[in-house]
């Protein structure tokens, strides 16, 4: 037997049992007389201790011989400590030990295995191994493996199946591009990697298995940023015979058990915002609602004292930041600077200042009276006060509320309004079902092509698709997105409008997507569903802004896995026989 126990079970009322421990060394202090190491496993640390003249000299000689991260098998007697660390949960005794054994050397790791490690990012992902022995790591896949069990009952009490469904496929669009894999046995052709089991969830509700989930890894060939890895973990989830209303209040139930079962937290019924709510109000279709500061729309109030930027808007939009009217001017030009960087876009930043004598300072005291911004504020909803501060964008309407709504995110956390204790779910419904791509100069599906109008708005197919509404809904939590979905197209002709509305040939609908148009024509029940990340969520609950926190081996942010050195170049004979030639990218 390799251990009685675990490195972080041992108590006080233990005390003179003969335990056996097996474990990594964790820490030495040799203080001549005495030496004291500290052994951890996933359970804990506990501290042995050698003593010259008590303790067997070959066994002091080769606990003298340890390193850093050896694993070691020790003997020994517990016993209770004379200065106590209140701090470990092992921290009233140690274990004097008889025994000892090297099961396996170490060289000198790379960085230090404790939360607060000396290591960078790339070396930490170079020797992940290394890094996913740290505490803090091991909290977040004990944290990643309890929400994705608690899933799993969740969805068993309710009378889900957990069906898998098939990685080499062919092409689903979910607005990404596809990572595809050639074919050895079909020259010239290629498998794509699913973006999400979309097409076949609404194969097994044709095929009568009513609801159904699946915690699977989905792969887009995206950019990267701190919430996206190009394959990541989706809780994919479908239901046939439901409504919307049916399926917002099975997933909002998902979402409470988890909050419940794993963080302890009771949320009562999640707000409900309209899309263009959204927008109007937080400038976003991901709010985070855990703070007010909602947008004004100042556009019918501020026009026509001259000052050109405004008079030439489509739209003047402004956030009251309550209590910072003292602000210094080196913040007022951080934030202008912020608003200004490219992937912002604003050419510039108005503010206001309400002074708490009542006088009013602006940045274009020129154009505005104090009277003028009192006649503003008196009409605003979110009507400042004395020692509030103003900050007002213009210009394009959408662009206008975007900026906003990402310039409301930065000030709350710089003057740090938002309470990051809080968990702060709601609902996006009532989306458009299109989105205009200016580039493409054609119309895209804002969620994806499977996606129901709502019944009333299909006449406007071969109208005005552009005012079409989606029967579809974002679930968000703290202002990230952690879930889409939406009730489905379940008629082929419905569903050809849909493709033919995105500018598809009849011939691309049935090479691509003939396999479900024919599906719909045998029995195909009303559906619908959602899919969560699970990867967002675990980070959510474990206070993390990157997802790769949660990910046992995840691609660093461009995309490589560091320690695999992957992607790299295959072989001759590889591409031989895959039929396939590089050609070598110019430089
Ligand atoms: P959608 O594309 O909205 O919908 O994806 C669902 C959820 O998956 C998460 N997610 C990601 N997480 C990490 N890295 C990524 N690259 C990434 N992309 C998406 C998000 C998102 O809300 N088939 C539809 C669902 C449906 O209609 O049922 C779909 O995939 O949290």
């Amino acid at each position: 037997m390799y251990r009685t126990h675990t490195c972080g079970e041992l108590r006080l009322s233990d005390k003179g049992k003969n335990v056996t421990l097996a474990g990594w060394v964790q820490r030495i202090r040799d203080k001549g007389k005495m030496i004291w190491i500290d052994i951890r496993d996933r359970y804990g640390i506990t501290q042995l201790i050698f003593e010259q003249g008590k303790t067997d000299e070959n066994i002091l000689n080769t606990a003298k011989s340890f390193g850093r991260e050896y694993v070691i098998q020790v003997t020994g007697k517990v016993i209770e400590r004379y200065s106590k660390n209140p701090e470990l949960p092992t921290g009233e005794i140690e274990i004097f030990v008889t025994e000892l054994k090297i099961l396996s050397k170490s060289e000198v790791p790379p960085f230090t295995i404790e939360d607060n490690t000396d290591g960078g990012e790339e070396l930490r992902y170079k020797y992940r191994y290394l890094d996913l022995r740290r505490p803090e790591l091991q909290r977040n896949m004990a944290l990643r493996y309890r929400v994705a069990k608690e899933v799993r009952n969740y969805f068993d009490k309710h009378g889900f199946f957990e069906i898998e469904t098939p990685y080499l496929i062919k092409s689903t669009p979910e607005g990404a591009r596809d990572f595809i894999v050639p074919s050895r046995l079909h020259p010239g052709s290629f498998y794509a990697l699913p973006q999400s089991p979309q097409t076949f969830k609404q194969l097994l509700m044709i095929a009568g298995y009513d609801r159904y989930f699946q915690i699977v890894k989905c792969f887009r060939d995206e950019d990267f940023r701190a919430d996206r890895q190009p394959e990541f973990t989706q809780i994919d989830c479908e239901m046939a015979f439901v409504e919307q209303e049916d399926v917002l209040n099975m997933f909002e139930g998902m979402m409470k058990h988890l909050l419940k079962k794993v963080m302890n937290v009771e949320i009562d019924k999640f707000p409900r915002l309209t899309y263009d709510y959204a927008m109007e109000k937080y400038g976003s279709d991901k709010p985070d609602i855990r703070f007010e500061m909602l947008i004004n729309d100042l556009t019918d109030l501020i026009k026509g004292k001259g000052f050109k930027v405004f008079d030439d808007s489509e739209y003047i939009g402004g956030i009251v930041v309550k209590n910072q009217a003292g602000v210094s001017r080196k913040v007022l030009d951080k934030f202008t600077n912020f608003v200004k960087q490219p992937q912002i876009g604003a050419k510039g930043l108005v503010y206001a200042k309400y002074n708490k004598d009542g006088t009013i300072k602006s940045s274009i005291d020129k154009f505005y009276t104090n009277n003028d911004w009192k006649a503003v504020f008196e009409q605003m909803e979110d009507k400042p006060q004395p020692d509030d501060l103003v900050l007002i964008l213009s210009g394009n309407k959408q662009e206008t509320l975007v900026q906003l709504g990402k310039l409301r995110l930065h000030v709350a956390e710089y003057f740090e309004m938002i309470d990051h204790s809080k968990f702060a779910p709601l609902w996006v419904v009532n989306f458009p079902l299109f989105e205009w791509d200016d580039e493409d100069q054609r119309f895209v599906a804002m969620h994806h092509p499977f996606t129901s109008p709502v019944p009333e708005d299909i006449e406007l197919f071969d109208t005005d698709p552009g005012k079409m509404r989606a029967n579809a809904y974002d679930m968000v939590l703290n202002g990230v997105e952690v879930g889409g979905g939406s009730i489905r197209i379940h008629d082929a002709e419905v569903q050809k409008k849909m493709f033919r509305a995105l500018n598809l040939s009849e011939d691309e609908i049935e090479e691509k997507f003939g396999f479900i148009i024919n599906a719909f024509r045998y029995g195909a029940p009303p559906h619908g569903g959602i899919a969560f990340g699970l990867d967002r969520i675990v980070a959510l609950f474990a206070g993390t802004n990157s997802i790769r926190d949660v990910i046992a081996f995840p691609k660093n942010n461009a995309g490589r896995d560091i320690m695999l050195d992957s992607p790299s170049p295959v072989s001759p004979e590889q591409l031989k026989e895959l039929h396939l030639e590089i050609k070598k990218p110019k430089n």
